[in-house]
């Protein structure tokens, strides 16, 4: 009898296909159907700290009665007095922030009253403060899990690589004293040194790290001669970077991995656990292939591991994790000297 559940930061998820966050993940019929499909469990879409401010600016410029009403204490306040001038902006963006964070703590809440598999809120901010304290209200409204969206694109020449880095622990050092609900770190991969930072960050606090995050990428359009906007959604071999990785850390982290990036198959899912991943996000599969791809993935595992003649996710879980593995210097290798040979 084959069983595919699972554990991941604590929670038990009935097998390891967790539906990644994305701008799908923001309507609650929808994560309904993806239970229905069979996912593990869902991470909704993130709340933006960028958004609250766009969307104070938004508010600001906009007709309905409560903004009127705002618009004139604003431009009382500042004709009464310039100096109020960034009090009443700073008033502004406060009611934005609450108004925004109290929409999603409905829709988190919703969607713990639908659901009965775990679900994940997600948070990106900016600033300091707003980590913990959105953390804080989100664990309030009844999310099982949080993840927290950090990326930190070290383009800044004044910022070394320890300050960069720091942002990470000091964000998981602020949310852990404000919940006690499990919570992850999905981060990208620009650290000076990958496996001494990761490994030093599954000691934070953190119940989970997600591996990895996909950032937004720009690109150029030499037909319009303008900054266009890169690839959104990843294809079939983006796996093999988060592979690597996940085979190199699984035997050294403290906390459990999530495989991200990539994974549009039953396969790959096979390959991260195989790695040492516990669980696995998809996004863009869902985007490209719809809710159907997890019925299509689940399936696919089981053939599998009945062909295998394993019974759980346990027994093959990190078989091929680098310190599981004979020649753990498969997973170090970076130049192809021999397929280069080859070709010559
Ligand atoms: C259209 C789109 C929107 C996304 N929105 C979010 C988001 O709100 N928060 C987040 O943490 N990740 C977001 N992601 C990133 C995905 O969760 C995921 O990390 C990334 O796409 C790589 O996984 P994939 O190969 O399965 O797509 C988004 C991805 C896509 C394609």
């Amino acid at each position: 009898m084959i069983d595919l559940s699972t554990t991941y930061m604590g929670l038990q998820l009935r097998n390891p296909i967790i539906a990644g966050s994305s701008g799908l993940m923001n309507n609650v019929e929808y994560l309904k159907e993806l239970e229905e499909a069979g996912a593990g469990a869902v991470v909704l879409k993130s709340i933006f700290e960028e958004q609250i401010r766009h969307e104070s600016e938004s508010f600001l410029q906009s007709d309905h009665e409560k903004a009127r009403e705002w618009k004139t204490t604003f431009n009382e306040a500042v004709q009464q007095h310039p100096y109020a001038y960034e009090e009443a902006e700073a008033y502004v963006n406060s009611f934005a922030k609450e108004h925004t964070l109290d929409r999603y703590l409905a829709f988190v809440a919703k969607a713990k009253q639908t659901l009965k598999i775990p679900v994940i809120a997600s948070i990106h901010c900016v600033s300091q403060y707003d980590w913990s304290y959105f953390a804080k209200r989100i664990q309030e409204a009844g999310a099982d899990a949080l993840e927290l969206n950090i990326y930190v694109l070290p383009s800044d020449i004044k910022r070394s690589g320890a300050e960069n880095e720091q942002v990470y622990f000091d964000v998981a050092e602020q949310v852990k004293q404000q919940v006690t609900i499990p919570f992850s770190l999905k981060i990208g991969y620009y650290f000076s040194s990958v496996v001494h930072t990761i490994t030093k960050l599954s000691e934070s606090g953190a119940s989970g790290l997600v591996l990895f995050n996909r950032p937004y990428h720009p690109d150029i359009d030499i037909r319009e001669l303008e900054i266009s906007t890169g690839q959104v959604c990843t294809t079939f071999d983006d796996y093999l970077h988060t592979l690597r990785w996940v085979a190199i850390l699984s035997g050294m982290v403290k906390c459990d991995i999530c495989a991200s990036t990539g994974i549009h198959s039953y396969d790959v899912v096979i390959k991260q656990i195989l790695a040492g991943a516990s669980v696995i996000q998809i996004a863009s599969a869902l985007y490209k292939q719809g809710p159907d791809v997890i019925p299509g993935m689940l399936k696919g595992i089981k053939t599998w591991m009945e062909i295998h003649n394993f019974e759980t996710i346990d027994q093959f879980k990190g078989m091929f994790s680098q310190k599981n593995i004979e020649n753990p210097a498969a997973f170090e290798r970076v130049q192809f000297m021999k397929l280069y040979s080859r070709i010559e």
